[in-house]
């Protein structure tokens, strides 16, 4: 860590982050230049990086009725929805205040599924009113709610209901889905019975069937094997005599953090389309929820070194970006990369834990970590596009980052940086 290299990504999977001989650049912006503007925490996201993710599943589905729907509760920010609204992607929401987003950033309602295990009435009455495209049902108490609400506007809700295939995904358990132990979906050997229960329902019209494993998912087995379960649903549910229209096969692919290998979308939906084309399926309508792959790794969190803290067991580098701006570690013990903005020639390296300044022991961002760094340098948390910002919080009265979108030369504040007063609007006094 001691020399600058010449303009190198330094993470693959993200060749628009690189370091160039004064620093590290997103796209065309100097990271540090825009730290001092800025100030930190600051989350920078590249616009060529998302859209080059969305290529590779646009690639892998040449030629097919697909339709991505980008899961949104990677990240939110009205900023990022307008890149994939405008590249034409529809949108998986999971709350009202999700389709209220999308509407605020000009997304085409048609195109939005709502999946979710506990919509409420006055969320299912605003996603009629909006006309969105699907409902992803997950129980049967849900199917038999929606048709009530649907019917009370003199609608009809269109629905696909979320099988559970119960596959190992493979991955952190807070973060897998698709098992027989979770939350969400209705079990594989109920499907049957209640897709039968759905189409009698007179609010409701069955257009489609889904599924979700998981979450940074980085092999295709998981994929294949929850194809066959939910193909064997299909060719049952279409016997019985009810069409589904289209097979959604919901998000998941994991994105490389550190040594992580997935595969690339477009080399993913080759093989599964491999297997859907075998099956007869391949001429069926598509569709994907995509969420971390599309932004994950287009983007970073810039912090400042605060202070350098040395100790007899651990010696701390104290950043002033915490789990409030970054919860994946503390929640999911979640490794995030984590270099210099500008690489220093003298400084000489030590080993710290990364931490930031929320009381809580929890929070750290970067563990066992060989930096050199000094107080005032800039660091970058990488892999910081997705579930970052998205998840943040306002604990211990931090207001939230500003988020910047680049753009070749051009870097557009997406987010103002959250004042005291922001945090606690909406609060009132005792009398
Ligand atoms: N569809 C459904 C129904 C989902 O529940 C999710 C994510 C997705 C799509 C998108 O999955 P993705 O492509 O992003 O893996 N906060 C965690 C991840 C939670 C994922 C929740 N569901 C994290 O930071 O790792």
């Amino acid at each position: 860590m001691s020399s600058p290299t010449t303009s190198s990504s330094i993470l693959p999977g993200a060749p628009q982050l690189a370091y160039r001989p004064d620093g590290l650049y997103l796209e065309e912006v100097n990271l540090d230049a825009l730290a001092r503007k800025h100030g930190t925490p600051l989350f920078v996201y590249s616009k060529a990086a998302m859209l080059a993710a969305l290529a590779a599943y646009q690639q892998g589905f040449a030629g097919r009725n697909a339709q991505i729907c980008y899961a949104m509760k990677a990240n939110s920010s009205l900023g990022v929805l307008q890149v994939f609204a405008r590249a034409g992607c529809g949108f998986d929401i999971v709350s009202g205040g999700e389709l209220e987003r999308v509407l605020a950033a000009g997304g085409e309602v048609g195109k939005v599924i709502f999946s979710g295990v506990g919509k409420t009435r006055a969320e299912m009455k605003q996603a009629l009113a909006a006309g969105i495209g699907c409902f992803n049902v997950e129980s049967e108490a849900e199917l038999a709610v929606l048709s009530e609400v649907a019917l009370s506007m003199s609608k009809i809700a269109p629905v696909s209901i979320r099988v559970n295939p119960n596959v190992d995904p493979k991955t952190h358990p807070y973060i897998s889905t698709g098992l027989k132990g979770n939350k969400f979906g209705v079990a594989h050997e109920d499907a049957l019975r209640i897709y039968k229960y759905a189409a009698s329902l007179e609010g409701l019209k069955v257009v489609g069937i889904d599924c979700h494993i998981g979450s940074q998912i980085t092999e295709a087995t998981p994929y294949l094997d929850a194809m066959d379960r939910v193909l064997d649903l299909v060719a049952g549910i279409e016997a019985s005599g009810i069409a589904i229209e289209h097979i959604d096969f919901g998000g998941g692919l994991g994105i490389n953090y550190n040594e992580d290998a997935p595969p690339t979308a477009d080399a993913l939906w080759r093989e599964l389309l491999a297997k859907l084309d075998a099956r007869g399926y391949g001429g069926r309508k598509l569709m994907v929820e995509p969420g971390r792959s599309l932004v994950g790794n287009a983007g970073v969190c810039l912090t400042e070194v605060l202070y350098l803290k040395p100790g007899e067991q651990k010696n701390f580098c104290v950043i002033d970006a915490a789990m409030n701006d970054l919860p994946r570690p503390a929640m999911y013990q979640a490794f995030h990369a984590i270099v210099p903005v500008v690489q220093q020639r003298a400084t000489s390296s030590a080993v710290y834990d990364v931490v930031g300044p929320v009381c809580e022991s929890g929070d750290w961002i970067g563990r066992d970590r060989t930096l050199a760094v000094a107080a005032g340098d800039r660091l970058a948390v990488l892999s910081a596009g997705a579930y970052c910002m998205s998840m943040a919080s306002n604990y211990n009265t931090r207001g939230r980052a500003a988020e910047i979108l680049v753009d070749g030369t051009q870097a557009h504040l997406i987010r103002a940086r959250e004042t005291a007063a922001d945090t606690f609007r909406g609060e009132k006094l005792l009398p």
